[in-house]
C-alpha cells in the first residue's frame, strides 16, 4: 500500500476514466411531504457578450439529444446549412444542458466540419436536477458558418448504470446577429466579401478598419476580422475529432496544404486534461511511484514539419468534481463551462507553408501521462486579389529554454520543485496586395511549481505560477507600424489539502483550500484592457473508501471578476456556501482609477 494513501485516495475516488469526480448527495434531507425544490441553476462567472443586447436575426436549433450511455460511441452528428434568407455579422453558440440524478463530471466538445467550436465540462447533477447554459461568441468561425451541407458534431461520453443515473439532456443552438441593426459601423461579412470582389485596385489607404485589423495580432484582436478559411487539425470523426494523447511521446500531426495566397495564419488549440493527469499540477515526481506521477510540469508543444514553433502551458481548469466537489455548486470553476483556447501566430512561418506542398502541423504535450484531449483549428486569411503572395523568414534569436527540477523526500514527506522558462522570437514578411508587411512575434513563458507533502503524507501544499507575455508588431516595408500589441497573462494557483482518518467509518475527512486566478492585460495602439478573475474556496468533505460519493461536508467559494476595457467595464463579486449564493453584486461602471 502506498504511504501517501490519504492524499492519493482522494484522487482515486475523483479520477475515474473519462470522468471527473462523482456527485455528492444533497446535503439537506427534506421531509417526504415537501414539494421537491426546483432544479439548481449552475453557472460560470463571466462577462455578458456584446450580442446580448441585440435581437437575433435568426436562430437555428440544431441538436436536442439525451446523452445517456454514450461511452465509446461516435459523436452525435447532423447536417448543417446556414439559415435561409439570413444576413448576419456575428454569431453565438448556445449549449444548454439539464440533468438529474448522480453522475460524474464529463467533458464535451462541438465541432463544425471537424473544427472545434467549444470545449466544455459538465456540472454534477443532483436528485432535484441541475441546468446550465453556456453561450460563446463563434463569429471567428464565420467561414464555416456560411458553408452549406457540412456537419455539426457533439461528443459527450457518459456512462449510465444503477448508481450513476444522470443523463445529460443537451440542446445546441446557433444564434445569428446583424450588428448593423444597431448602426454599428461594421460590414456584414457576406457583404464585405462581395465588396472585395467588386473592387480590384484597392490601395492601403483605402482599406477599411476591418481589413486593417486583420493584420493586427494582439490575442484579443487576432480574429478581429474572421479568417477566410479554417482547416481542422484533428482526428477521426468516429473517435470525436480530438486527439487522445496517452503520453509525452504521443505526438500527433496532420498534413495540410494551405492556399498560396495566405497572408496571415493563426493556430487555435483546444486542450483538456483527464484521467491520471486531471490534476497534473498536483502530480508528484516518479520517485514516489504514484499512479499520478511524472511531476507537475506540462506544456503543449506545436511544430511545423517537426520544428518547434510555439507552446502553451494550459490554465488549470478545475472541473466540477475537482479538489472538493462542494466548491463548484452553483458557481463552477474558472473556464469549466468554456475552456480557454491557446493561439499560436503562424504568420512569421508562412514562407514555409505557402509553397503548395503538404506540411505537418504537430501537437504533443511535454510531461503528459494518460490522458489529454487536444486538437486545433488553423485559421487562414487569404489575399482576395492575388492567387499567390510571397513570403520570407528572418533568422531570429534561437529559442531559449531553461528547465530545472528538484525532488527531496524524507520518510513519508516530500518536496518537489519545477521551474521552466522559454523565450522565442520569430519574424517573417508577407508581400500581398495589401503591401509588404513584416510580423514580429516575441513570446516569453515562465512556469514554477512547488509541491510540499508533510505530516506523514497527510498534508499537501501546491503553489504554481504561470506567466506569459506575447508582443506582436506588424511593420510595412516603408517602416510604418501597421499594428503593435502586448498581451500579458498570469495564472497563479494555490491548493492546500489535509486528510484525517475517521476511525469509526474507515473514511477520511479531507479539508482543502484553493486560490485560482486568471489575469490578462492587453495593450495595443488603440488602448488597453485588463481582466482579473479570482476564485477562493475552502471547505471539508468526508469520503469513504469504496463509496463513490462525498458523504458529508461544507464549503465556501468566493469569486471576483473584473474587466476594464476602453469604454466597457464589468465586475461581479459573488459568495457561495453549501450550494447557495450568499452575496452577488454586479457593476458596469468604469472606475476612473487611472
Ligand atoms: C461582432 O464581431 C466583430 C468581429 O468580427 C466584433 O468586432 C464585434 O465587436 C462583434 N459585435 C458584437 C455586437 O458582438
Ligand atoms: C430526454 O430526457 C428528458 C428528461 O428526462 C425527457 O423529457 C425527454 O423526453 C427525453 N428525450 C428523448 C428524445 O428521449
Ligand atoms: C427567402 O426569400 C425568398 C425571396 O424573398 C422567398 O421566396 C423565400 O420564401 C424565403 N425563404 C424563407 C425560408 O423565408
Ligand atoms: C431543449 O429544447 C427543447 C425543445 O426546443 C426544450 O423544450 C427544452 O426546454 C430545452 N432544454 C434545455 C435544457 O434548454
Ligand atoms: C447542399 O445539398 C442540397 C440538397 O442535397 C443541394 O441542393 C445543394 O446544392 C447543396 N449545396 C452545396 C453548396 O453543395
Ligand atoms: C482602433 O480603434 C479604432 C476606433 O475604435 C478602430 O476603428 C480601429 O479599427 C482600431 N484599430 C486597430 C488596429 O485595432
Ligand atoms: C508584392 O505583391 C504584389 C501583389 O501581389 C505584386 O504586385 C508585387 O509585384 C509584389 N512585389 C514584389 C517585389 O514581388
Ligand atoms: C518585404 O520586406 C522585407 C523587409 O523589409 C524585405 O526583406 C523583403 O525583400 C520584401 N519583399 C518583397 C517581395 O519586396
Ligand atoms: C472535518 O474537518 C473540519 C476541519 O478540521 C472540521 O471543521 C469538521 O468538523 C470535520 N468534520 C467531521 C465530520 O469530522
Ligand atoms: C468568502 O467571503 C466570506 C464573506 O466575506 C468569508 O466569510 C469567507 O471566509 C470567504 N471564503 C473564502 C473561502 O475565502
Ligand atoms: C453548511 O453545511 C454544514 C453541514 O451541514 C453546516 O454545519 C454549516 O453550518 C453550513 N454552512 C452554511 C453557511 O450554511
Amino acid at each position: 500500500m502506498h504511504p501517501f494513501l490519504p492524499i492519493l485516495l482522494q484522487l482515486s475516488i475523483f479520477t475515474i476514466p473519462i470522468l471527473s469526480s462523482p456527485i455528492p448527495p444533497p446535503l439537506l434531507h427534506q421531509n417526504a411531504t415537501d414539494p421537491p425544490p426546483p432544479p439548481q441553476y449552475n453557472f460560470e462567472v463571466t462577462q455578458p457578450l456584446p450580442t446580448t443586447s441585440l435581437t437575433p436575426s435568426c436562430t437555428l436549433a440544431l441538436i436536442s439529444h439525451n446523452f445517456s450511455y454514450t461511452y465509446d460511441q461516435p459523436p452525435v452528428t447532423i447536417p448543417y446549412s446556414p439559415p435561409e434568407n439570413c444576413t448576419w455579422s456575428n454569431a453565438t453558440i448556445e449549449f444548454s444542458v439539464s440533468s438529474k440524478g448522480t453522475q460524474h463530471a464529463r467533458i464535451a466538445s462541438i465541432w463544425l466540419a471537424g473544427a472545434e467550436l467549444l470545449r466544455t465540462s459538465t456540472a454534477k447533477p443532483t436528485e432535484n436536477g441541475v441546468f446550465w447554459k453556456t453561450t460563446k461568441d463563434i463569429t471567428k468561425y464565420n467561414s464555416l458558418l456560411i458553408q452549406e451541407n457540412i456537419t455539426v458534431s457533439v461528443m459527450l461520453e457518459n456512462k449510465v448504470d444503477s448508481v450513476f443515473t444522470g443523463v445529460y439532456v443537451v440542446n445546441v443552438t446557433f444564434i445569428y446577429y446583424d450588428s448593423n441593426d444597431i448602426n454599428e459601423p461594421l460590414q456584414p461579412l457576406k457583404r464585405m466579401s462581395r465588396r472585395f470582389l467588386e473592387n480590384n485596385d484597392i490601395a492601403l489607404n483605402t482599406l477599411t478598419n476591418d481589413e486593417l485589423t486583420s493584420f493586427s495580432s494582439s490575442s484579443g484582436d487576432l480574429y478581429a476580422k474572421p479568417a477566410d478559411l479554417i482547416i481542422p487539425i484533428s482526428g477521426f470523426e468516429e473517435e470525436g475529432y480530438w486527439f487522445r494523447l496517452e503520453s509525452e511521446s504521443d505526438k500527433r500531426s496532420e498534413r495540410v496544404a494551405i492556399p498560396k495566397n495566405t497572408y496571415k495564419a493563426v493556430l487555435e488549440m483546444y486542450v483538456s486534461f483527464h484521467g491520471n493527469d486531471e490534476f497534473w499540477y498536483k502530480n508528484p515526481a516518479n520517485s514516489l511511484n504514484a499512479k499520478y506521477g511524472n511531476g507537475a510540469y506540462r506544456e503543449v508543444i506545436v511544430t511545423i514539419d517537426g520544428n518547434f514553433v510555439g507552446s502553451a502551458v494550459p490554465f488549470p481548469v478545475i472541473y466540477t468534481g475537482g479538489i472538493n466537489p462542494l466548491f463548484w455548486d452553483p458557481v463552477v470553476g474558472i473556464g469549466a463551462f468554456d475552456l480557454p483556447t491557446y493561439d499560436i501566430d503562424f504568420t512569421p512561418f508562412l514562407s514555409f507553408l505557402i509553397d503548395g506542398d503538404f506540411h505537418r502541423i504537430g501537437i504533443s504535450v511535454e510531461g503528459a501521462i494518460s490522458y489529454w484531449l487536444v486538437d486545433a483549428n488553423l485559421h487562414l486569411w487569404l489575399d482576395p486579389f492575388s492567387e499567390e503572395v510571397q513570403a520570407g523568414y528572418f533568422e531570429n534569436k534561437a529559442p531559449s529554454f531553461e528547465f530545472e527540477k528538484s525532488a527531496e523526500s524524507k520518510g513519508l514527506d516530500a518536496e518537489f520543485e519545477v521551474e521552466m522558462e522559454r523565450k522565442r522570437e520569430f519574424s517573417g514578411w508577407v508581400n500581398s496586395s495589401f503591401g509588404n508587411f513584416t510580423t514580429y512575434v516575441k513570446h516569453e513563458l515562465e512556469f514554477e511549481n512547488e509541491i510540499e507533502i508533510t505530516k506523514n503524507g497527510n498534508e499537501e501544499k501546491i503553489e504554481q505560477k504561470v506567466k506569459e507575455q506575447i508582443e506582436v508588431k506588424v511593420l510595412s516595408d516603408t517602416g510604418n507600424t501597421i499594428s503593435e500589441s502586448k498581451l500579458e497573462k498570469e495564472f497563479p494557483l494555490k491548493i492546500k489539502t489535509s486528510s484525517v482518518a475517521i476511525a469509526e467509518s474507515g473514511g477520511y475527512n479531507v479539508s482543502s483550500s484553493l486560490d485560482n486566478s486568471y489575469e490578462e492585460k492587453i495593450k495595443n495602439s488603440n488602448g488597453s484592457s485588463t481582466l482579473k478573475n479570482r476564485q477562493q474556496a475552502s471547505g471539508w468533505m468526508v469520503v469513504v473508501d469504496g463509496a463513490y460519493e462525498v458523504v458529508d461536508g461544507e464549503a465556501s467559494t468566493n469569486q471576483s471578476y473584473s474587466y476594464k476595457g476602453n469604454s466597457v467595464c464589468y465586475s461581479r463579486v459573488i459568495g457561495a456556501s453549501n450550494g447557495t449564493i450568499l452575496s452577488d453584486s454586479t457593476n458596469f461602471l468604469c472606475m476612473s482609477s487611472h
